[in-house]
Formats: C-alpha cells, sequence, structure tokens
C-alpha cells in the first residue's frame, strides 16, 4: 500500500520504518528539515535501538523516502497523524495544535477516499475535531489508531506490538473500492496495512472513537499508577525498617499483580507518561469523574515527590548542605535505552542540587550532547570515569547497563567520598559495601541502617 506519516519524532519515525519494512511504499512527513534530511540518509535523528538499520533498508530497497512537503504525500492510501501532543504552555492539558494544522496541511493534498488515522496520544473528542477540519472533505474516513511503544525498545514493539486497536465510526461506509482499490473501510484499510501482524496472531480490537482515545491515556495512567503506588510504599517502608525492592519482588511474584512498573525509586518521566496522566485528569475534570481527576493527581504528586525525596537525601549524605560539595550524576535521559530528555527526572534533580549550591557533574552515555545545551548550571563529561573524578557523592538516576555494572573497587578510586544514592534500587549494595561504600537508595533504609550496623 502507498502510506504516508505525518510528524517523524520518536513515534513517527519508527512507524514510517517498520511500515516500509513490511512491504508498504511509505512517505514521512516532517515540518523539521533537519530531521528530514537525516531520516533521508537512513540514519535515525536519535538514538532508538534498531532504528538506523530498518531506516537503511527502507532507503536501500525504495521503499522509505521522507520530505517537508505535505504534496508528497497527496497519492497516499492511507495517512497517519504522528505528531507531538505536548502539555499545553499554561494549563495540563493536551495541546492539540500540532495535530489541527497537520490536517489542515494535508487537506488539499488528500486523494479520493483517502483514509486518515491518529496515532498520537490524544484526550477523549479529538476525532470530532479533526472531522470539522476535514469537513470540506467527506469522502475521507478517519480512524484511530493509538500506538503503545516504548522508546528503547519502539522497534521491536512496533514489529511485534502486544496489540493492534482501531477506532472506527461504525456508521460510515468506506474508503477505496471504486473499481478496485481494494479494503472498504478503515478496518479493511488497517488490515491491509498490518496485514503482516495479523497473520502472526497479533489480537486486533475495533473500537469507537471513544473508546480508541480512552485506552491509550487509560493504559498510561495505570502503569504511572503501579510506579507511583510502589514509591508511596517506599516511603512507608523507609518509615518502618522494611525494604522496598524485597516488598516488590515478592508482590510481583503474584501473577495477578506483576513485577513490571513496580520498581521503587526515582519514578517516570519523558516525553509522555506525565503529560499524558495530565491530559487524563483534565479529561476526568471536564467529564465531571472527579475519582479519576484526584486519582491522577496524586499519582503525579507522588511521583513529582520522588524527585524532592531524592534532592533531601543527597543533602543528608552530604552532612546538611549541598552548597559547594562535587556530586557526580551518572544518567541524564529520562530512561536508558533512549537519548530522550523531556521532562527527565535525572536532569530535573541534577539541575536541583546545582540551585541548591552544588558542584554537579552529569554524565550519560547518550544523551549529553542534546543536555548541555538546556542545562547551563551543569557540567557535562562523555565518561563516567572522568565524571567520578574527585566526587563526594555519586547519584545513579538513569539505570542504563554500564551504571548497573560499574565496578565499586574502580569507581572507589575516583571519588573522594564512597557515598551513592541509588535513586533507581539497582546497585548490588552488598558488593559495594565491600568496596567501603556507603550505600542509600529510595525505600530502603533498613538494609542502610542493617549495613551500619556490621
Ligand atoms: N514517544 C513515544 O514513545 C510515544 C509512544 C506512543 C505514543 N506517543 C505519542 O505520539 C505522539 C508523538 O510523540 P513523539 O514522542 O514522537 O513526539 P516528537 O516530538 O518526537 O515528534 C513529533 C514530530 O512531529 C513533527 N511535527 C509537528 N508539527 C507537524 C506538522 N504540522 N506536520 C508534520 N510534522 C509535524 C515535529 O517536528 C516532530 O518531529 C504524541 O502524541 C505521543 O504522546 C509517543
Amino acid at each position: 500500500m502507498k502510506i504516508s506519516v505525518i510528524g517523524c519524532g520518536y513515534l513517527g519515525a519508527v512507524h514510517a520504518a517498520t511500515l516500509a519494512s513490511m512491504g508498504h511504499t511509505v512517505v514521512g512527513i516532517d515540518v523539521d528539515p533537519g530531521k528530514v534530511a537525516q531520516l533521508a540518509r537512513g540514519a535515525a535523528p536519535f538514538h532508538e535501538p534498531g532504528l538506523d538499520e530498518l531506516l537503511e533498508h527502507g532507503r536501500a530497497t525504495g521503499r522509505l523516502r521522507f520530505s517537508t512537503d505535505p504534496a508528497d504525500a497527496g497519492d497516499a492510501q492511507v495517512h497517519f497523524l504522528c505528531v507531538g501532543t505536548p502539555q499545553d504552555k499554561t494549563s495540563d492539558a493536551a495541546d492539540l495544535s500540532f495535530l489541527v494544522s497537520a490536517a489542515a496541511a494535508l487537506l488539499p493534498h488528500l486523494a479520493a477516499g483517502a483514509v486518515v488515522v491518529g496515532k498520537s496520544t490524544v484526550p477523549v473528542g479529538t476525532v470530532g475535531m479533526l472531522q470539522d477540519v476535514l469537513a470540506a472533505r467527506p469522502d475521507v474516513l478517519l480512524g484511530w489508531n493509538p500506538e503503545f511503544l516504548r522508546q528503547g525498545t519502539a522497534v521491536k514493539d512496533s514489529l511485534v506490538p502486544d496489540r493492534l486497536v482501531y477506532g472506527v465510526d461504525g456508521g460510515r461506509a468506506a474508503a477505496f473500492h471504486p473499481a478496485t482499490g481494494a479494503p472498504l473501510g478503515v478496518t479493511a484499510a488497517l488490515d491491509g496495512v498490518y496485514e503482516p501482524l495479523l497473520a502472526a496472531g497479533i489480537p486486533r480490537l475495533v473500537c469507537n472513537f471513544a473508546t480508541a482515545e480512552l485506552i491509550k491515556s487509560a493504559a498510561n495512567a495505570y502503569l504511572a499508577t503501579k510506579v507511583s503506588f510502589i514509591n508511596a510504599v517506599g516511603g512507608l517502608c523507609d518509615a518502618a525498617g522494611a525494604d522496598v525492592t524485597e516488598l516488590s519482588e515478592a508482590m510481583g511474584l503474584d501473577p495477578r499483580i506483576g513485577g513490571r512498573y513496580l520498581h521503587a525509586g526515582l519514578g517516570f518521566g519523558g516525553g509522555c507518561l506525565p503529560k499524558d496522566i495530565r491530559s487524563f485528569r483534565t479529561q476526568a475534570a471536564t467529564l465531571g469523574v472527579p475519582a479519576v481527576e484526584d486519582w491522577m493527581r496524586l499519582v503525579d504528586a507522588v511521583n513529582l515527590g520522588q524527585r524532592e525525596r531524592t534532592v533531601r537525601l543527597a543533602a543528608e549524605l552530604c552532612g546538611g548542605a549541598l552548597a559547594g560539595r562535587s556530586i557526580t550524576v551518572l544518567g541524564a535521559s529520562f530512561k536508558p535505552d533512549t537519548d530522550d530528555i523531556r521532562d527527565s527526572p535525572a536532569l530535573d534533580v541534577a539541575d536541583r542540587l546545582a540551585a541548591a549550591g552544588a558542584h554537579v557533574t552529569v554524565t550519560d552515555p547518550k544523551a549529553v550532547n542534546l543536555a548541555w545545551r538546556r542545562y547551563p548550571r551543569l557540567r557535562f563529561e562523555s565518561s563516567a570515569a572522568r565524571a567520578l573524578q574527585d566526587a563526594e557523592l555519586v547519584l545513579l538516576l538513569t539505570e542504563w547497563d554500564e551504571y548497573r555494572q560499574l565496578c565499586p573497587a574502580s569507581a572507589g578510586q575516583q571519588v573522594r567520598r564512597r557515598v551513592v544514592l541509588d535513586a533507581r534500587n539497582v546497585l548490588d549494595a552488598a558488593a559495594w559495601q565491600e568496596q567501603g561504600w556507603v550505600v542509600r537508595g529510595l525505600g530502603t533504609a533498613a538494609g542502610a541502617l542493617a549495613a551500619a550496623a556490621h
């Protein structure tokens, strides 16, 4: 099929490359000429494992190209809208202006009977708004196909998704055919797009627009709830002399609960979860559902509280005052295996430490080049070994494998004081303590007290 992907960021670039790898002819459209030029060369403009190979394959087969001109999408049968829906600058709601302008720019170029499918994460009611934008073209059908990929494993998630969700308007008869462009209707068109995935048995759910719009937000709200739940329990563990890592491991072995997203630590950030739970809260407020509204407010507050808690613990480990202390922060991206620093908890904490007068050096395997320009108060080093030099306190804030596997003996040679705050609870505390390190985590005060007693 001929397909266009409008918006080629973390979601759209992966989606376009994946569709080309399935045999479709794909054009990716983005307003950012730098991004388009890089993608056209077969190189990802951000760090995403496996994406370079997929882009290069698309380029070599001639099935994948990129452009800044929406007219180049004109001959596509299916258009996927993948532009950003960030948090509004003045409220907690989602900013839908990029979606509206993308749809408006596409409108004059749409072929007769084309299908426009949204993939961005949106509040309920967005499809109705886009129907208004496309009202001049009643022959064009709209669908919603929310995306669940995770940065860091986005290529795998796109090639083998857990499920496909189609939001469709059951009442409207459909796209393609007249003599015989094949599929009829949004469901049939999307089945054509995802034919290899469906053949491989990936579950596909068809629902109305409101359900499709809410599924993604509800899924993210649930994941955020799990993270904030275990972090709140971590506070309880600290107060009670328990260890949250042992507690969550035991809880997670119950298949009704499951261990994923049940790991206590610094909490979530990034370009999706924080803005999605705020948008979800705003939708609940608008729709008059206070239980969801209050719930999301609490989840958000617990999550942000972990950052404050980490700063307080760092001050405690520095003897009460941060001013003038040399602190090394391991990790800048919002999570491992991506260079994305949008709402990064690590950089937020690092910046607060610097605001309190600490000399903060940050390192990260991939995100230093993006971060240094935006955080003028912080010093950046590209290698952990250099960043650790003369540190009085080390904070592990993003759990890259490289930091999980740091050797406590050699790290100990570089620092001035062997004190580490493992805000992701991933280090082998006993191995570090054996090398003379004081190790603290979040929700693991019991372990620290036991070590101190020996
Ligand atoms: N990043 C993820 O892991 C992920 C996963 C699932 C869903 N989502 C959702 O996907 C959407 C996009 O997220 P992202 O992380 O890819 O954002 P992003 O900021 O990385 O990408 C958005 C892209 O859209 C482009 N753009 C903006 N206006 C445009 C227009 N009028 N025409 C063409 N291109 C335009 C931007 O230049 C940018 O490259 C959001 O709604 C997000 O919530 C993201």
